[in-house]
């Protein structure tokens, strides 16, 4: 039984067998429409989405299985009843779990009392299904992941969190540039670095956009994510240097641009770039199901 509460849990050629089966569920659906027949998946939401909401459930119908969407009206997690109760009744029922969670001791506790496998889709930590469609993307664009160099601009969250883990697995270099203090945990950067040994990946924190020249792919997402209570308006003359806009883009010469959405049109990203020929950004969203959908199949079928 194997989970994905982050991308620890796979190994170098684990991850290009996930993103190379995301990429041939995109090319050819029509031989994967059985491919979660009669499997019943539990998605699970305490936090708003579109994207992750919409993609499992019409990338499991893709595959023949059936989505069941639970958010906070059906029952909190650890409050109307244990999550170790809220997982072994789930248990009975489906052939996997999706969760979105604000703690991710809340995955932790899900896959400790599951007996079927939990998929993180997004908490305080990590979000490593986003980082492995990020990573397909770049795939479609590059032939080789270990030469790529990937920015990732703003605030050290979960999404970069995801970036470096899965980057240093893969052997992608990346840079976090954020301001002072706003940087990526420092004990996950740790473990990503301890990774990127391995692979040859180079990981690297700074508060320089000088450091991201001759760089490829320039990421960014939210400076405050959900959960997080600070108003936007305390944090946009922090994280403003680190704007994704033209002039970064031409100073830096990045080619491509990637942002997990929603986006803040002008704040972390101008609507130039977001809707330019530099991004990909909408092939990311697409690739979401696509990269889940072999996360499922994988998991459950091997279950
Ligand atoms: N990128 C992403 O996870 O989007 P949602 O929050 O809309 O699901
Ligand atoms: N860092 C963001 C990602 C949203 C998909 C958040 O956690 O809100």
């Amino acid at each position: 039984m194997r989970h994905l509460l982050d991308t620890t849990e796979f190994n170098k050629d684990e991850l290009h067998a996930l993103i190379a089966l995301g990429r041939e569920m995109k090319a050819n659906p029509a031989a994967f429409r059985t491919g979660l027949a009669g499997k019943n998946i539990v998605t699970l939401f305490e936090k708003q989405s579109l994207r992750t909401r919409v993609t499992f459930d019409i990338g499991i119908n893709r595959l023949g299985g059936h989505a069941v969407y639970l958010d906070q009206q059906n029952g909190a997690m650890g409050q109307r009843e244990s999550v170790k109760d809220f997982a072994a009744n789930l248990s009975r029922w489906c052939d996997g779990i999706v969760a979105r969670v604000f703690d991710h001791k809340t995955l932790q506790g899900l896959r400790e009392h599951a007996t079927v496998p939990v998929v993180n889709s997004l908490c305080n930590l990590y979000h490593p299904c986003q980082a492995l469609a990020d990573f397909m993307t770049i795939a479609e664009n590059y032939d080789d992941l270990s030469k790529v160099k990937l920015a990732y601009l703003g605030d050290g969250n979960n999404v970069a969190h995801s970036l470096l883990i899965t980057g240093a697995i893969l052997g992608t270099d990346v840079t976090v540039v954020s301001p002072k203090g706003s940087g990526p945990d420092a004990q996950i950067f740790n473990l990503a670095a301890d990774l990127a040994r391995k692979t040859g990946a180079k990981l690297a924190v700074t508060d320089n956009c000088d450091d991201i020249r001759g760089f490829d792919v320039a990421y960014t997402d939210t400076w405050v994510s959900m959960g997080d209570n600070t108003p936007m308006e305390a944090v946009i003359d922090k994280f403003m240097p680190y704007q994704n806009n033209q002039a970064l883009l031409d100073s830096t010469g990045i080619r491509h641009v990637l942002h997990c959405q929603p986006a803040h049109r002008e704040l972390e990203i101008t609507s130039e770039v977001m809707d330019g020929p530099a991004s990909l950004i909408m092939d990311e969203a697409e690739n979401r199901m696509h990269i889940q959908n072999a996360i499922l199949y994988t998991l459950i079928n091997q279950a």
